[in-house]
């Protein structure tokens, strides 16, 4: 990705934006500065907070009514940062759809909806008005698992078999899956190995889990429509001094048979640690007569970290974390007159399957997931 400063762009989306939040501060208007974006008003029921975030944001309107803002600034597109209602219910779905319906192109935070019955009318809300819906879906737009991703799909690779996801999040008691309130943590979370699961591996068709009720942690078993399998362990009760995250796919590397020996693997640590272990080592004639642990350097791990001594972008957490990537591919797709690849309601649909699941499916127990719809 090559970056180009917001005016160096020479045609920019009129963006207008909902939420003046944390989130919003810290991570997705400073996005703006290296995107097609030209920033016209802000939004926020606390009228101040609107107004400060305009003038730090170089918006010229500042409103406290989103109706109000869409008929009056009449944007390309509106960002939409909102959060929660007392009734655990998301925000955002019913603004988004608003600004749909007043023909505005729509990027929002996740999560989407709070149920695949809500992602339905907003699915419906963007094909009748043509208007594109994209989820920062953070995760698959970090340089560190794009380059998972073109790896996975190497000739080199071969076929990928299994993965194993890592992320941080308790499921809730089973007595209170059904209270959405109760919900909203793991709601608002499983979008991040949700997202994970989906780019890498396609859609679930199968899972079942175990469950351990003093964290909250569990550990599931996945199969993939691809006929590969998986593990999603959600580690809730790790340290707070821990990393969070970790994956690893494996591939049965070019030229192998499947399940032999000899395949590949890629593991990323904390979100940027990248490690290749290339296909084409030989560690039985190592471990009979070898010396050394040093494979050729033809078929050598690689390895990748950002340093953080320079200060550039590429160790800059809008980069890192893929905040600014996800925005520039929002607007070059809205510019371009095309969807999205990525952050698509088709996305949303196959983690929002995995979050119904868990509210309904009790531990121990298998379910088929149907495809499609
Ligand atoms: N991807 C990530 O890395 C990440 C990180 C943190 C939060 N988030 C997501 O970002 C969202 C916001 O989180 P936050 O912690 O910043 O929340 P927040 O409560 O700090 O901000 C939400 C803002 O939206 C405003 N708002 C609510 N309803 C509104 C309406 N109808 N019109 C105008 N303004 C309205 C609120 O007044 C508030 O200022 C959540 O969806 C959360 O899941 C994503």
């Amino acid at each position: 990705m090559t970056v180009r400063f917001q005016f160096e762009y020479p045609e920019r989306l009129r963006v207008a934006f909902i939420g003046a939040g944390n989130h919003s501060y810290r991570n997705v208007y400073p996005s703006f500065q290296y995107a097609p974006v030209d920033l016209v008003a802000v939004c926020d029921i606390n009228i101040d907070r609107a107004k400060a975030y305009a003038r730090a944001f170089g918006a010229a309107g500042a409103y406290d009514d989103h109706q109000e803002m869409l008929k009056t600034e009449q944007p390309d597109a509106v960002f939409i940062v909102t959060s929660y209602t007392p009734e655990g219910d998301v925000q955002a779905t019913a603004l988004a759809e608003n600004c749909l319906r007043a023909g505005a192109h729509v990027w929002m935070e996740k999560p989407t909806a709070a149920s695949i019955a809500q992602l339905d009318r907003l699915q419906m809300a963007a094909d009748e008005t043509g208007r594109i819906v994209m989820t920062g879906l953070k995760k698959i737009f970090t340089p560190a698992m794009e380059k998972v991703k073109t790896i996975i799909s190497s000739p080199e690779f071969g076929t990928v078999s299994s993965i194993s996801v890592r992320y941080p999040q308790p499921i809730p008691d089973p007595a209170d899956r059904s209270d959405d309130v109760k919900m909203l943590s793991l709601l608002s979370h499983i979008f991040h190995p949700g997202a994970i699961l989906t780019y890498l591996m396609g859609p679930v068709r199968r899972l079942s889990y175990e469950w351990e009720p003093r964290t909250g942690a569990s550990v599931s078993s996945l199969l993939f429509e691809s006929g590969a399998i998986g593990v999603l362990h959600l580690v809730a009760g790790i340290s707070d001094s821990s990393p969070l995250e970790r994956v690893e796919v494996i591939g049965t590397g070019a030229g192998q048979r499947e399940g032999s020996r000899g395949g590949a693997n890629i593991v990323v640590d904390n979100g940027v640690r990248v490690t290749y272990y290339r296909p084409g080592a030989n560690r039985q004639q190592g471990y009979r007569r070898g010396g050394s642990y040093l494979v050729d350097d033809a078929v050598a791990p690689l390895s990748w970290e950002p340093e953080f001594s320079l200060g550039g972008l590429t160790n800059n957490s809008l980069f890192t974390l893929g905040y600014v990537p996800e925005v520039v591919h929002f607007c070059e797709s809205v510019l371009a007159g095309k969807p999205p690849e990525k952050g698509t309601l088709a996305d949303v649909r196959n983690i929002l399957k995995l979050y119904e699941l868990y509210r309904r499916l009790p531990a121990g127990e298998s379910a088929t997931i149907e495809a499609g719809n």
